[in-house]
């Protein structure tokens, strides 16, 4: 009687393609449907830059790139190619678009934002519609999330799930605007936020959840929890009776209990018998969940549309992701013009940590969790595309620590930054500057007197003040996913250089 499953970031079937996840997809499915009540389950992912726990799955830059890119239409494109991958491993709900706005780029999580203002993400639930498509049953189309409400970028200090202390005349009107109009957009779902507001967790208040969003706004989907959320609501370890009754009657319709779900039922059973929980309510949540099961077409069409299987890292989702890197580069120096760089009978030498690592221009989010460096999905590194572009009687030289440069090449490309995090474990509430191995990099580079140009790959601005000055150029990648090659076509200036920044550069 399980009425729905997710994958957590880097939950996958063994071996990880596409085909035996629609094969796992459609083995619960089955399962599902031969329970006594036939309702077939939903299943959630987190497809937040691609369908990026499937290996070989299309990569797209993450929020903040194509924040940077103020484009809009691309999103809702984006939105359509990232269905499409997802619908073809059988799953139906995505909890993405995160309309987070993020206002402390301490925060492990401003990757995930489109920017510091309410206005970018307000723009981008472009992909809602890309997600959904003009109908949830359309062949291809996926359920979105709204996520999280509400305030998770808002929090003291950028802590991640921490405290966002605003009145609520300011938490209106920074943080709902994205999800007014995710709402206008007819998202199907919306997930609460870990934070709290003035000290009370997100997934204890009425007030926001029940009165504002689904009164004052008009949402009629689900309101879905975040991963074992209601344990946080007494700030102690596991959860209560207390905590379920209370997030029930918040306005929660689902709870995500990774784990014990037996036990929640018992609870929640025990909580409705006593009648602290409404029948009323309950009722309501399994409307809104059964609701959208019907609106995707679930009791006609529980199984895998095998047809979207091929389109799973296709050449045709990657050119758009190529365009997507292309739009979201940010030019902010270009001393003496060393941009763009000649193509043809050019010495160009590449260093830097992020220059030939899928893992690391991809981030967190891809393929696990936390995200990991290396060969971790197949894609083009910024130097392959680099060497792509570049004319053949043109030289490519790469050095991850910058050793063997020498005066006689025309110009050095440093692509470094960060490497990946998901969530709290890239929160920095100290510096923000670069690591060891960049600094020393970028020194080996300077000694030889060759202009430089950085190239920096990172899921927010960094603290660069210290070694700016010595740089001839620099663009700001952000995470750009699989398709390096689009770093290239702005290094070489197939493209201009048309994307700004998102979030203010300390
Ligand atoms: C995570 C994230 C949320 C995600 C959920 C399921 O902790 O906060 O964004 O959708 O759990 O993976």
């Amino acid at each position: 009687r399980i009425g729905s499953v997710l994958s957590g970031g880097g939950s996958a079937p063994t071996p990880n393609n596409p085909a035996s996840w629609a094969d796992m997809y459609d083995g619960f499915q089955e399962r599902a449907l031969s329970g006594p009540l036939g309702i077939p389950i939903i299943y959630g992912i987190d497809a937040v830059h691609g369908h990026n726990n499937v290996v070989g799955a299309t990569i797209f830059p993450h929020n903040i790139g194509l924040g940077a890119t103020r484009d809009a239409e691309l999103v809702r494109d984006i939105g359509r190619a990232v269905a499409e991958e997802v619908s073809g491993t059988g799953i139906d709900w995505d909890f993405a678009p995160c309309l987070c706005v993020a206002r402390n780029d301490r925060w492990g999580r401003t990757y995930e934002s489109f920017g510091e203002q309410p206005e970018i993400a307000t723009a981008m639930t472009t992909l809602i519609t890309g997600l959904q498509g003009d109908s949830l049953s359309e062949p291809g189309s996926v359920l979105a999330t709204a996520k999280h409400y509400i305030g998770d970028g808002g929090t003291t200090g950028g802590d991640d799930q921490g405290n966002t202390e605003l009145d609520e005349a300011q938490l209106r009107a920074v943080h709902l605007p994205p999800f007014e109009e995710a709402v206008r957009r007819g998202v199907g779902s919306v997930m609460i936020s870990y934070s709290s507001w003035n000290g009370v967790k997100m997934h204890g208040q009425q007030h926001l959840i029940t009165d504002v969003l689904k009164n004052e706004l008009g949402f009629t989907g689900i309101v879905v929890s975040d991963w074992a959320g209601v344990d946080q609501i007494d700030g102690e370890r596991g959860f209560t009776a207390d905590e379920v009754r209370t997030a029930i009657n918040a306005g929660i319709d689902m709870v995500m209990v990774p784990m014990d779900y037996v036990r929640f039922t018992e609870l929640l059973t025990a909580e409705v018998t006593a009648g602290r929980v409404t029948m009323d309510r309950v009722d309501d949540a399994n409307r809104r969940i059964l609701t959208k099961k019907f609106e995707l077409g679930l009791f006609e069409n529980p199984l895998t549309d095998r047809s979207f299987t091929g389109t799973i890292g296709s050449a045709e989702h990657r050119d758009l992701a190529r365009a997507a890197v292309r739009e979201s580069q940010v030019l902010l120096k270009n001393e003496g013009n060393v941009l763009p760089l000649a193509k043809s009978s050019n010495r160009i030498f590449v260093a830097g940590k992020n220059a030939d690592d899928i893992g690391n221009q991809s981030g967190g989010w891809t393929i696990s969790w936390q995200g990991e460096s290396g060969d971790t999905t197949p894609g083009t590194t910024i130097l392959q595309g680099i060497r792509d572009v570049a004319d053949p009687s043109t030289t490519v030289t790469y050095s991850a620590d910058g050793s063997g440069i020498d005066d006689s090449y025309q110009v050095a490309v440093a692509v470094i930054g960060e490497t990946p995090y998901a969530e709290g474990v890239g929160d920095r509430p100290s510096g923000m500057g670069l690591d060891q191995a960049d600094v020393a990099t970028l020194q080996t580079l300077r000694d030889s007197g060759v202009p430089v140009v950085v190239v920096l790959v990172s899921g927010r601005p960094l603290d660069i003040s210290a070694q700016l000055s010595t740089w001839d150029g620099l663009v700001a990648a952000w995470l750009p996913g699989t398709e390096g090659a689009g770093v290239a076509d702005v290094l070489f200036g197939d493209h201009n250089p048309t994307g700004t920044l998102p979030m203010t550069w300390m």
